[in-house]
């Protein structure tokens, strides 16, 4: 597995593998892998010739008191991480690369932006946005792989390869979880042990809703009133929001029907969990 630090010399090799009638999968990351990122890699390696695995911490998406300077930097695991799991190249541009002093131009997604994630992190999805857009000129993949996890990301995401005609697929991958049903994150690396067994209860309640749901309740305020009792038994744990969003354009609903995304974010001890599922009612 080689590394590659600048942007020409990852065009100049992708433009050899389409010479060569290669087909290029890529996995977009901030790096601190796990398994989550890891199945990522994993289904990319046996879908694609090349895989390419992305490794930048993106400051266009972090706010100004975000965790920007103390997210993980885990460079030698991740590296043995990505090639275990079958990359052939890790991306890894400094800042200054990506980000030339006189860089002035975004990917400003709409609505579809500027709910969830997009209210509570102003401006955090146009850094996705355009950190994407760029990796994808830069990489030039046929197929670009992203997980359920960030499911507002994945969605954004595929709107923006739509409206500006990208010529690549977007797969969506499912959420790895540990044994007790937490969603695998880079910034569990903030949180003990104990802290990462309460994250279970986040689970939990999305297991209730679609329970509740399931029993036929369809009254949003209902369902979520239930979950927000169950997250807030434990102590320590904060509701941020929980969200019904309609799942193709995340319109957000008041009662539920077809396809919905139910988002959780919570703050335990100050670090910010986020969670979700797609049903289908
Ligand atoms: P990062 O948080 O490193 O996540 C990289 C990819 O891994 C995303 O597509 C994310 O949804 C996926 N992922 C994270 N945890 C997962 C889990 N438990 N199960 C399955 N997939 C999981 O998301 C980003 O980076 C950035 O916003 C990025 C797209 C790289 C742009 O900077």
């Amino acid at each position: 597995m080689q590394i590659l630090k600048s942007a020409k010399s990852m065009q100049r090799l992708a433009d050899n593998w389409r010479r060569r009638g290669k087909s290029i999968g890529l996995v977009p990351t901030m790096g601190a892998l796990h398994e989550g990122h890891v199945s990522l890699i994993r289904r990319s390696a046996k879908e694609n010739d090349f895989t390419v695995v992305s490794i930048f911490v993106n400051p266009t998406q972090f706010g100004p008191n975000e965790d920007f300077s103390k997210y993980p930097r885990a460079f030698k695991a991740d590296y043995a991480a990505a090639s275990g799991a079958g990359a052939d190249i890790i991306f890894h541009p400094s800042v200054i690369d990506i980000y030339p002093p006189d860089f002035q131009t975004y990917v400003v997604p709409g609505a579809i932006a500027e709910r969830l994630e997009g209210a509570a992190r102003p401006g955090h999805m146009r850094g996705v946005a355009t950190i994407c857009t760029k990796l994808f000129n830069i990489v030039k993949p046929h197929r670009a792989y992203f997980g359920q996890k960030d499911a507002q990301q994945l969605a954004v995401i595929r709107r923006i390869v739509a409206d500006l005609n990208l010529d690549l697929k977007i797969i969506g991958c499912p959420i790895v979880r540990t044994k007790l049903g937490v969603a695998l994150s880079s910034r569990h690396s903030y949180l003990s042990e104990t802290d990462i067994e309460k994250a279970a209860v986040i689970y939990n309640s999305l297991k209730l809703a679609q329970k509740i749901i399931n029993s036929g309740q369809r009254d949003i305020l209902i369902i979520r009133k239930r979950m927000m009792a169950l997250l807030e038994s434990v102590p320590g744990m904060t509701v941020e929001y929980i969200s019904f969003n309609r799942w193709d354009d995340l319109q957000e609903l008041k009662t539920i029907s077809g396809k919905t995304l139910i988002s959780i974010v919570v703050r335990l001890d100050k670090i910010r969990l986020l969670d979700n599922t797609i049903i289908n009612a």
